[in-house]
């Protein structure tokens, strides 16, 4: 009886230390914000931890479909971003992404996802703190709202 009393207070104790802590979910274009997060590491800038990144080869390569996706498996926010307007490595591919992301702020607005859970950047490789505030800005945005999750129908 004794052992079943420390195994519970282990759990809960466990349970206890599992506070939430945020999934930030970023895509990043390879040429320019992936480049300023690597800055922001190499120049030890503190940056909040919730962050995931997954580089992608342009911002243009993101669609809505990979943002529903995101939040679909568990991001609690997700961040999109570029290089600047006129600096994409592939001409236009920033427009694209541009006009993407209206489309899908719109699309998640529709499906009840609050709009601080979403946010679209352009950071160049040399902005390491502007992708430190981003970062930590909307880490703390998401902390307020708490965890997200995602409404399924019936049917599924
Ligand atoms: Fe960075 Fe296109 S290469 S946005």
């Amino acid at each position: 009886m004794a052992e079943e009393t420390t195994a519970e207070a282990t759990v809960e104790t466990e349970s206890a230390s599992k506070e939430w802590k945020p999934t930030l979910l970023a895509y990043l274009c390879n040429w320019c914000s992936y480049a300023g997060a690597n800055l922001a590491g190499a120049s030890r800038l503190e940056y909040d931890a919730a962050i995931r990144i997954i580089r992608v080869p342009c911002s243009g390569r993101v669609d809505p479909l990979m943002v529903y996706k995101a939040f679909e498996r568990g991001a609690d926010g997700v961040l999109v971003s570029g290089c600047h307007i006129g600096d994409c490595h592939y001409a236009e591919g920033n427009y694209a992404c541009q006009g993407r992301m209206v489309i899908t702020r719109s699309l998640l607005k529709a499906i009840g996802i609050e709009d601080k859970r979403f946010r679209q950047t352009w950071i160049s490789a040399s902005e390491g703190t502007i992708f430190q505030d981003v970062v930590n800005e909307m880490s703390a945005e998401l902390r307020e709202l708490g965890p997200f999750h995602l409404e399924k129908s019936e049917n599924e």
